[in-house]
């Protein structure tokens, strides 16, 4: 079956960002959309429909006389006909004016949108129609935008997407802090034969052979972390994207995380361009200064040592920081991290060579005995975004490091195996694909970047 074919409102202001909307002026056109305005003085009226194709709503204009025009309030759906009219001197460059405006679903009393600004919690009551609402809509149109933007990045650069596993036996971060699965309450290990079978907390352990196979790849997919974290940055479900590439070295995952951020941010800023707008007049009004200096300024690469240094100093000058005891295998909370991002160094930092003791086991074992090749992405306002680190390759090491850990490594084996045979220097990142969002909307709370959050005490729906 063939759907009614209808003209989208994203194509009517991309005819007017190429100069070429004159050509549809007296055209007859049929839309469809839902309403978000309807107002009429004496003999005229003024639909305001969006379709969900762009964030920009087309005005419609109506005689009185068309009865179910006069009777569309907030959230009805329509269908319309009529003729385009290019507008230049008026604030929208184009309108219709109906020749036939059909209601196709109204609204009945329970509807909760109104015309008057709801708040962001409140509506997070209503995922079945927040994203009709001027934020939503363009929250999830920019997070569509991005992962376009984060596939295009990849494929352009020749890496493969690889679609690593949801249920998995492993615990990659090595935390513990994982959902279990069983299909049988009472016999956790009948289905699989294991007992231990939970939803992955990251893909990196199950890309890594194909990386050494393959040379880039990455993975993008859904993660789970239960982790008791009732904050606005961690979600029990999030999207994670986590490249691995074969002979990178640690500066090298810096240059290439930069690189892949920046012609990220910059390509969805720019083709979200009416999004974005919205978002700097009423979500964060400093949103286009720091994306912009977040595109266009390197991001500083600093050692863990030289930032605790730096973080001694300001409790030394008088900074009263919660946990203010700062020495050497301080596992940074988000206080610190602010501070370094927004007070001492002022923009996006690469924070390099942390102590083992708090990083995971497969990290590359430095020199010193004491440090790791790891590398989180500090960023002002959200906090890590990124983290990340060169491979422990030397299988000796690997191994020591997770019978230290006290791992059971018969769940490793096939892991460790690729130490043994075709090993090769390798480095990969995780980045957390809501506060990417977070960070390019400008949304504080990262339950409004998730179409359907599931956080610590938090799942509905
Ligand atoms: O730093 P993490 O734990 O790193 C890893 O999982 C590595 N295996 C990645 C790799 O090297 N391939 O997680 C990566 C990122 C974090 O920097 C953060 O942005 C995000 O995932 N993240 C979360 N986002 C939302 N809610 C949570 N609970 C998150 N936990 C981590
Ligand atoms: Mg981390």
């Amino acid at each position: 079956m063939e759907i009614e074919q209808k003209y989208l409102i994203k194509d009517l202001f991309s005819k007017v960002d190429d100069q070429t909307i004159q050509e549809l002026d007296g055209a007859e056109l049929e839309f469809g959309g839902w309403v978000k305005a309807n107002r009429f003085f004496g003999d005229v009226g003024f639909i305001s429909v969006n379709d969900g194709s762009c964030f920009g709503s087309l005005q419609v204009v109506y005689k009185s006389t068309m009865a179910d025009a006069v009777a569309c309030r907030l959230g009805c759906s329509i269908s319309c006909k009529g003729v385009l009219k290019y507008t230049p001197e008026a604030k929208q460059p184009f309108e219709l004016e109906a020749n036939e405006v059909t209601l196709v679903g109204g609204v009945d009393d329970s509807y909760p949108l109104q015309k008057k600004k709801t708040s962001f919690e409140y509506l997070r009551d209503y995922p079945q129609w927040r994203m009709k609402t001027n934020t939503f809509n363009a929250v999830f149109r920019v997070r569509s935008t991005l992962a376009y933007y984060i596939h295009q990045y990849f494929h352009k650069k020749g890496y493969y997407w690889i679609h690593t596993p949801i249920l998995t036996a492993n615990d990659c971060e090595g935390e513990g802090q994982t959902f279990d699965v069983y299909a049988d309450k009472k016999h956790p290990e009948e289905f699989f034969n294991k007992d231990n079978v939970h939803l992955t907390v990251s893909g990196q352990l199950h890309v890594e052979p194909f990386a050494l196979a393959y040379g880039k790849v990455y993975t993008f997919g859904p993660t789970f972390r239960a982790e008791k974290s009732n904050t606005v940055r961690h979600a029990a479900e999030f999207w994670m994207i986590e490249p691995e590439i074969a002979w990178a070295h640690l500066s090298d995952l810096c240059d290439i995380e930069e690189d892949f951020l920046k012609f990220v941010v910059k390509n969805t800023v720019e083709e979200c361009k009416q999004d974005m707008a919205f978002f700097s007049q009423w979500v964060d009004k400093d949103l286009m200064a720091r994306l912009d200096s977040f595109v266009n300024t390197p991001f500083r690469r600093v050692k863990y040592e030289e930032a605790i240094e730096a973080l001694q100093k300001a409790v030394k000058e008088g900074h009263q920081f919660e946990v203010n005891d700062i020495q050497f295998g301080l596992d940074l909370g988000s206080e610190h991290e602010k501070y370094l991002t927004e007070v001492v160094y002022k923009g996006p930092i690469f924070l390099t060579d942390y102590p083992k003791d708090i990083k995971a086991f497969y990290m590359k074992q430095n020199a010193d005995g004491k440090t790791v090749g790891a590398v989180d992405l500090l960023v002002p306002g959200i906090g890590e975004l990124c983290g990340g680190s060169e491979r422990e390759v030397s299988y000796e090491k690997l191994r020591a490091r997770m019978e230290e850990l006290g791992m059971k490594l018969e769940a490793y084996d096939w892991y460790l195996d690729l130490r043994r045979s075709g090993s090769i220097p390798h480095s990969g990142f995780g980045l957390g694909f809501e506060r990417l969002v977070m960070l390019v909307t400008g949304m504080l709370n990262i339950r409004d970047t998730l179409p359907y959050p599931r956080c610590y005490k938090d799942m509905q729906f």
